[in-house]
């Protein structure tokens, strides 16, 4: 079945709405959260540890590093391989921290891992399963114009490590990333492209060895469209060394000191331009509504992998409500323009965008507040924290 696109927006709109009506309230938090158990309670003084300790309230590395531990985590299951394989979102990272966190596709994952791993004694009613998924959603809820995610409660833990193999890799091709959704929790084509709004907020630290928090985008401390919009540009250079895999040219590679220029991936260059996920991929771009309630829905997914839903809870009334957006219509970035798009979907119509003022390439900051050296940001270079 081919769906209009306009179709799927209103579809999405319908599946948040489902999701947000099946909260009942049966106990009311210290504080005054109204909850449907008082389990939930418990995840509330988890905020704020995660907050005061780690994510220090910003879109920082720390942020993006839990972010990607909730996909890690939650894709490693197999439809087609058995429960054998692995028990998707169940804390198996932090519970066999040294299995999964050594495969190669999960190589920086350790970062998360052992910065969640104090909370789990600190939090002994919460299992690491729930952990996981909940830092996920307080990390995300630090960065501007992210959607509040719903997070069911109730995971039991990881009995065993799931296999090698189940993480998307940015050198694989667009049929084995998909399959290899399908094949984890049946996620279709247009909620592959959803989750990878995560990029907008990301930046790589093992792609190009040479090279430390490389973004993905221009804005990697808000959660906004910019990545949609440029991966579809035009690649001119490499923000460091230029024969790393999985890496593609990106359209603004320039590095001054630790502003490391933009990074593109392979993968993401790939799904834009697929036949099967471009016309997702460009309507996505200056959509910020859309991107995010998408983003949502497909999160709700991922994120009880290997759970029912009926045995859950729903706790989604703790999360914090995140930071507003900054309400920036989406650009061209200063050097870049139309004439740089490189547009395979011919179906949708692509917006009218301004292009940002300035005779050269647009240096990247490295730090949520836009300075160069982070005081609450842990940032490592070679396991050194500074
Ligand atoms: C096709 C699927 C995907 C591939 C191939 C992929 C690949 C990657 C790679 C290679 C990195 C850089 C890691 C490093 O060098 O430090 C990265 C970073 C990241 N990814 Fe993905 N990813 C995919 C999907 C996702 C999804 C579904 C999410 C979350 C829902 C996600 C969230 C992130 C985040 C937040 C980062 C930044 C981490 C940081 O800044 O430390 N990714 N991804």
């Amino acid at each position: 079945m081919i769906l209009k696109f306009s179709s799927l927006i209103a579809l999405v709109a319908v599946a948040v709405a489902v999701h947000t009506a099946s909260a009942s309230i049966a106990a009311t938090c210290s504080d005054g959260t109204q909850v449907p158990d008082k389990m939930c309670c418990n995840f509330i003084p988890l905020i704020s540890a995660l907050q005061n300790t780690l994510f220090m309230e910003e879109c920082g590395e720390d942020a993006h590093e839990v972010i990607r531990l909730t996909f890690h985590d939650a894709i490693a299951i197999s439809q087609s391989q058995g429960p054998a394989a692995g028990g998707g979102a169940d804390g198996s990272m932090l519970i066999f921290p040294t299995v999964e966190p050594s495969f190669a596709a999960n190589v920086g994952i350790n970062d998360s891992v052992d910065s969640l791993t104090p909370f789990m004694s600190q939090f002994p009613s919460i299992t690491a399963a729930d952990l996981v998924q909940f830092a996920g959603a307080v990390a995300l809820s630090n960065c501007p114009g992210a959607p509040q995610l719903e997070f069911l409660a109730g995971r039991p833990n990881a009995t065993a490590p799931a296999v090698e193999g189940l993480i998307p890799e940015p050198q694989d091709n667009i049929t084995s990333i998909l399959d290899r959704f399908a094949d984890a929790g049946s996620f279709s084509p247009f909620e592959v492209v959803s989750l990878l709004a995560s990029h907008s907020i990301a930046r790589a630290d093992k792609v190009d060895p040479t090279i430390d928090a490389a973004p993905f985008d221009s804005t990697p401390f808000v959660f906004d469209t910019q990545v949609f919009l440029e991966v579809l540009l035009r690649g001119v250079g490499f923000p460091g060394t230029d024969n790393n895999t999985g890496e593609v040219e990106s359209p603004l590679p320039l590095t001054v000191g630790s502003d490391t220029g933009e990074m593109r991936l392979q993968s993401d260059f790939a799904l834009a331009r697929d036949p099967r996920t471009a016309c997702f991929w460009q309507g996505f771009v200056n959509q910020q509504e859309f991107m995010a309630s998408s983003f949502k829905a497909a999160m709700s997914k991922l994120a009880i992998l290997g759970h029912n839903r009926a045995d859950l809870v729903d706790c989604s009334a703790v999360v914090p409500v995140p930071k507003p957006a900054v309400n920036k219509p989406a650009s061209f970035p200063a050097t870049t323009g139309p004439q740089d798009l490189e547009l395979s979907c011919t179906t949708e119509k692509f917006p009218t965008l301004t292009v940002d003022d300035g005779a050269y390439e647009t240096v990247i900051p490295h730090c949520p507040d836009g300075s160069m050296t982070c005081n609450d940001v842990r940032f490592r270079v070679q396991a050194v924290d500074y």
